[in-house]
């Protein structure tokens, strides 16, 4: 049995990756009403700190992964003691604070926006003074979709920040220099235990108000641009000495420079292209990581544009016609993740446009851009 830490959509198609590769499947999450538990052979529901749940978790898998960065890193090292965790919990511990991860990037000469750690409020007036606005302020830890994130785009915006992060729940934070990128690339890098790797093609994406809307592979760019991201991606893997799976985050810059903006040790939203659109998809390299197996192969088997349904774009797409339009769509495959509740800003599934040209698989992704008003 396998075992996966975190049962959101992330977890729920690790689970059904691992099962049709006929591993039976553990899932641990603190929420008991998250996808994946409703599908594992053994849902553990209860808190990461609950000893007797890491009892039952731990005697029954062989091996363990994670959905997301925010488990605690003692719960990975308690782990670690009995079986293999993949990545191991040395580099949970690096990647879950975004002032480790840039220390240790910059440290291997991975090019990154320049930064300063924030301990309190009051450091934040000095740090901005010496990067220079805009500048952009983060939660060094439990960040994501772009929560706990301030621009800062003058002095006149210091007090206002100051105040706003002497009432956050989690510090510190890191100052970074807002980077007028051209474009949001990203890269899938797969690692084994042996050392072998695979590199997916370079993906381009677009956010809106911090949260991925589309990704689009390839990316639009110069080919050997591509490959530069790729190669670039594959050297923080190597940096990092990761077995998994990992997502690097690029900014494209208008001089065709390229900074890393943060890397995930996981499957990453980004790449949920590779489940219809590639041979192997992230989620079974992730199993083929995690277990040992030989990897697989990254090919691109057709032009993909991926579309989130975030929030009410559920509602939106569920109105009248709209979802049968959706099935009557060639090249249109829809996954939903069967979440309790629909949250404002909340990802509830994703639909990818597969095509033989990328200008069609995008002109499909922009009618449905079109029914989710996207700006
Ligand atoms: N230094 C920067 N300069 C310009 N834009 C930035 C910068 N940092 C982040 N952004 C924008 O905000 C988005 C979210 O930032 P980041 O990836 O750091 O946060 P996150 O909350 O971890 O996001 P996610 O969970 O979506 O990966 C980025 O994809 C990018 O669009
Ligand atoms: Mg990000």
């Amino acid at each position: 049995m396998v075992g996966v830490l975190g049962g959101g959509q992330l977890g729920s198609m690790f689970a059904v990756a691992a099962r049709r590769l006929g591993y039976r499947v553990a899932v641990w999450d603190q929420d008991a009403d998250v996808p994946a538990l409703k599908i594992a052979d053994l849902p553990v529901a209860a808190p990461f700190a609950d000893p007797t749940a890491l009892n039952r978790f731990a005697g029954s898998v062989s091996a363990v992964t994670y959905e997301w960065e925010n488990i605690p890193v003692a719960l990975g090292e308690a782990l670690e003691q009995r079986l293999a965790v993949r990545p191991a919990s040395r580099i949970l511990r690096i990647l879950q604070n975004r002032v480790e991860q840039k220390q240790f990037l910059a440290s291997h000469n991975i090019p990154v926006a320049t930064f300063r750690p924030i301990a309190a409020p009051s450091d934040l007036r000095a740090a901005a003074e010496s990067i220079g606005f805009p500048c952009l302020c983060k939660t060094a830890t439990h960040g994501y979709d772009g929560k706990g994130q301030w621009r800062l785009a003058g002095a006149q915006d210091l007090a206002s920040v100051q105040e706003q992060l002497g009432k956050q729940a989690h510090s510190p934070w890191v100052l970074e220099q807002f980077l007028a990128f051209d474009k949001e690339l990203s890269v899938l890098v797969v690692r084994g235990a042996d050392g072998d790797k695979r590199v997916y093609p370079t993906v381009e994406n677009v956010h809106e108000a911090g949260i991925l809307r589309t990704s689009r592979a390839p990316a639009e760019i110069d080919p050997r641009l591509a490959q530069r991201a790729g190669d670039l991606a594959a050297s923080v893997v190597a940096a990092l000495e990761g077995v998994g799976v990992f997502c690097v985050e690029l900014f494209l810059m208008p001089d065709g420079g390229l900074f890393v903006n943060e890397v995930a040790p996981r499957p990453h939203n980004s790449g949920h292209y590779t489940l219809d659109a590639c041979t192997v998809s992230q989620f079974e390299q992730q199993v083929r990581a995690v277990c040992g197996l030989p990897l697989g192969e990254v090919r691109l088997l057709c032009p993909a544009v991926m579309v989130n349904l975030i929030g009410e774009d559920l509602t939106k797409v569920s109105a009248g016609e709209g979802l049968a339009n959706l099935f009557r769509q060639p090249g249109a495959k829809l996954h939903l993740y069967g979440k309790k509740s629909v949250r404002p800003g909340r990802k509830m599934g994703h639909v990818t446009f597969l095509a033989e040209k990328p200008a069609q698989a995008w002109e499909s992704a922009e009618t449905l851009r079109r029914v989710l008003r996207c700006p």
